[in-house]
């Protein structure tokens, strides 16, 4: 376009307009929010703070009769939402008790759990980190919210963008892993991919959870006690919250935890001085589940009424599920022990969610039940699981190039308890997932392997268990079999909520036939599909080829056939390191230098007396069929000012047999500060494709938001010193350059 005076000044005069417009809009609905709040009863107005979960179109939860019932608090302006009520026809009913037959006509706004795909289930989330692919996480976010709002929904509790360091927590499966930048980036594009413009029928709300820290449970026991410092928080734990109210979302869910002693859902400093006040977030917060009510039980408060005035007090708008609010905020007010600003603050918020997505002027605007038969499984919603599902694998091993397999070997064994597995492929939250839309493994094989080519499948054990009944056949099938495909892990619900383990290793007498089969001597390939990162010390050393498939949602067979036999070059990366044993929990490739690292040669030294030094898999692991050679980064200058920008090139070139995708990492170590630093963090990637033997010249920048940290007056600043910066294919294997900056 060519740029004149007269276009400048229309542009300008364009953006001056919009930016009114949204302002006259954010006016309009103020006025519109505080007309609304001035006709409420008290009793109107607790209702509004109250959400409740209706299990209804969610399977035989709850019949006839509790629809009845929930209609009836509805009509009588009792709840202000509903959750687990799904299609557009039931929205659509219990929505008109709410704008036609309530007093003020207040719509409902439904919420669900949207974690990782509505009906075209995506991997889980912790798989979809480990492709490092932003905009085909987006995309899965976006498809997401699509099929979701053609059931009539309008918000979910998602994105889950909680730091985990201890595969242990089950609920690792549900977030991007250990890694503070790369969560923070997650985590933002799930939110654009659920929310983009929230005027498009297509999106809804998101909702950051589990604010805060929930991941830092101790002993890796879901809902267990979090004591951290405040710089261990802000530095690695807060980010990818923040990361998010930088991309916009419009609601915040508290943690069931405790922090430093205080339950978030009591936790004004952190909701309102760190969340709304530092971060300026303007959206809406609700408890989770019953978190309010677990107040009692933490023993910070002695009843669902001084519950109520802590969480309110603290700033959480919308009670789910513990009725401490409808069931007390009236009296309270009454005693004087709650004041009816507080509660008109929490009222307000939520009116105004309802605002931004439209439902005053269109309460049905995500109940169009043709449109529920037709966005749903289509087959641009399932090719794009099917891309992200092949994005998220991870090739840990491949002795001699095992792997990728021929398509015309004369005979495969699949043998596994996720050999032929519908279910588990769906992960944890399987929202409306339905497992016969799932492609198992065995499917996905004979789909892709030529006509002559048989394949001889036998489950060989249950994931869980001690029958060892099924090995017989299994050596059997292995003995007549050319190669032997090996499918082993978790059930797909051993990880999510309230799913810790005390061991990583895989369950039952899984690795005991990895042992028999190894014996058989035929070459072994094992799959594994897990919601967490496992100690598979036995496997990674004998068997040659080893896949590292999560769970990939309806599309996993077709995946993982297309990486087994070379139709797609993996090219994902562990976004948690790998421990050797469950005795190194916890255990991140970001861990402190201490005074005496781990050295083999010394006995004095922070190490394990049992156990080489280090992770099995580092973070940021993965191979590919073909090698990635990287050169020496070269810096644009060996000494930077703090408020300069420092360039970081690197030269990669593909020196394989493969065209592939590499994603290149950058870390620092801050070398001298105030306070200590972490020997590695990464600071930026990019996921590039290389055609076999093409180089390509990636460049990063180091500024301010690289190199900043707490510092020993928890300050965020850039502290001058001396720098490393690594680029490499993981965070062990790196290359290395030195920077310093200056006064
Ligand atoms: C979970 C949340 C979830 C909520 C509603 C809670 O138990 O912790 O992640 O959003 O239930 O289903």
């Amino acid at each position: 376009m060519n740029i004149r005076p007269n276009n400048i000044l229309s542009v300008l005069l364009l953006l001056m307009l919009l930016s009114l417009q949204s302002f006259a809009q954010q006016k309009s609905f103020e006025a519109r929010v505080d007309s609304i709040l001035s006709l409420m009863t008290l009793e109107e107005k607790a209702g509004q703070l109250n959400q409740l979960s209706s299990g209804l179109g969610m399977g035989p939860v709850i019949g006839q009769d509790d629809l009845a019932a929930q209609k009836k608090l509805v009509r009588e302006g009792k709840v202000g939402s509903l959750f687990n009520a799904i299609g557009a026809g039931l929205t659509g009913e219990l929505q008109k008790v709410a704008v036609e037959e309530s007093r003020l006509k207040i719509p409902l706004i439904f919420g669900q759990d949207v974690i990782h795909g509505f009906k075209t289930i995506f991997p889980i989330p912790l798989a979809e980190a480990s492709s490092w692919d932003l905009k085909a996480v987006e995309l899965s976010a976006k498809i997401a919210a699509k099929e979701a709002s053609a059931s009539g929904l309008h918000w979910t509790f998602a994105p889950m963008v909680d730091i985990a360091r201890d595969p242990r927590w089950g609920r690792i499966a549900e977030g991007s892993g250990e890694d503070t930048y790369l969560g923070s980036l997650m985590a933002a594009a799930r939110v654009k991919g659920f929310q983009g413009d929230l005027k498009n029928t297509s999106n809804i709300l998101a909702c950051t959870k589990h604010y805060a820290a929930y991941g830092g449970a101790e002993a890796g026991r879901d809902y267990n006690t979090v004591d951290m410092t405040e710089r261990t928080l802000r530095g690695v734990y807060l980010p990818p919250y923040k990361a998010t109210v930088d991309a916009g979302v419009r609601s915040f869910m508290c943690s069931f935890n405790e922090l430093d002693g205080i339950p978030s859902s009591a936790n004004k400093w952190l909701l309102d001085d760190v969340l709304r006040n530092e971060w300026k977030f303007d959206g809406m917060i609700v408890s989770d589940w019953n978190s309010v009510g677990e107040l009692v039980t933490h023993g910070v408060a002695s009843d669902l009424s001084e519950a109520a005035v802590l969480a309110l007090n603290a700033g959480v708008d919308m009670d789910m599920e513990s009725r401490a609010y409808i069931g007390n905020i009236v009296q309270l007010v009454k005693d004087g022990k709650l004041s009816v600003a507080v509660v008109d603050e929490a009222v307000k918020r939520i009116l105004r969610m309802k605002f931004e997505y439209g439902l005053f002027d269109d309460p049905y605007r995500n109940c169009d039940k043709n449109r529920e038969k037709t966005d749903v499984l289509s087959k641009e919603n399932k090719d794009a699981a099917l891309d992200v599902a092949r994005k998220s694998v991870v090739l840990l091993k491949n002795e001699n190039h095992l792997l990728p397999l021929k398509k015309d070997l004369k005979k495969i064994a699949l043998i596994g308890p996720l050999a032929n597995n519908y279910t588990d492929m769906l992960g944890s939250w399987t929202c409306m997932g339905d497992s016969s839309n799932v492609v198992p493994l065995l499917e996905g094989i004979k789909n892709k392997v030529n006509a002559s080519t048989e394949i001889i499948y036998t489950k060989g054990c249950e994931i869980k268990g001690t029958d060892k009944e099924g090995f017989k056949e299994a050596i059997d099938v292995a003995n007549k079999s050319d190669v032997v495909i090996l499918a082993l892990g978790e059930s797909g619900w051993m990880s999510g909520e309230a799913e810790s383990r005390s061991s990583l290793d895989l369950p039952g007498v899984q690795e005991d036939l990895a042992k028999e089969i190894f014996k058989t001597g035929k070459p072994v390939v094992v799959v594994l599909m897990n919601g967490r990162p496992l100690s598979i010390g036995w496997i990674a050393e004998n068997i040659p080829a080893v896949v590292e498939g999560w769970f990939l949602g309806i599309q996993a067979g077709n995946a993982l056939a297309d990486v087994l036999f070379g139709d797609y070059n993996p090219g994902g990366k562990l976004p948690a390191t790998f421990p050797r044993t469950v005795g190194q929990v916890p255990i991140h490739y970001n861990h402190k230098n201490t005074g005496r690292p781990a050295n083999d040669l010394v006995k004095w030294n922070s190490k394990y007396n049992d156990l080489p030094i280090g992770p099995l898999y580092p973070f940021g692991y993965g191979l590919s069929y073909t090698t990635f050679e990287y050169s020496k980064p070269v810096l644009s200058s060996g000494k930077i000012k703090a408020d300069e920008k420092l360039k970081v090139t690197i030269e990669v070139k593909n020196t394989g047999n493969y065209d592939g995708e590499e994603v290149v990492q950058l870390y620092i170590r801050d070398l001298v500060a105030s306070v200590t630093r972490p020997v590695k963090e990464l600071k930026g990637f990019s996921k590039i494709f290389l055609k076999k033997g093409e180089s390509k010249s990636v460049e990063f920048q180091l500024g301010k938001d690289e190199l900043s940290f707490y510092d020993k007056n928890m300050k965020w600043t850039v502290e001058p010193g001396k720098f490393k910066v690594f680029v490499g294919t993981n965070s062990e294997d790196v290359q290395e350059a030195d920077f310093e900056v200056v006064e």
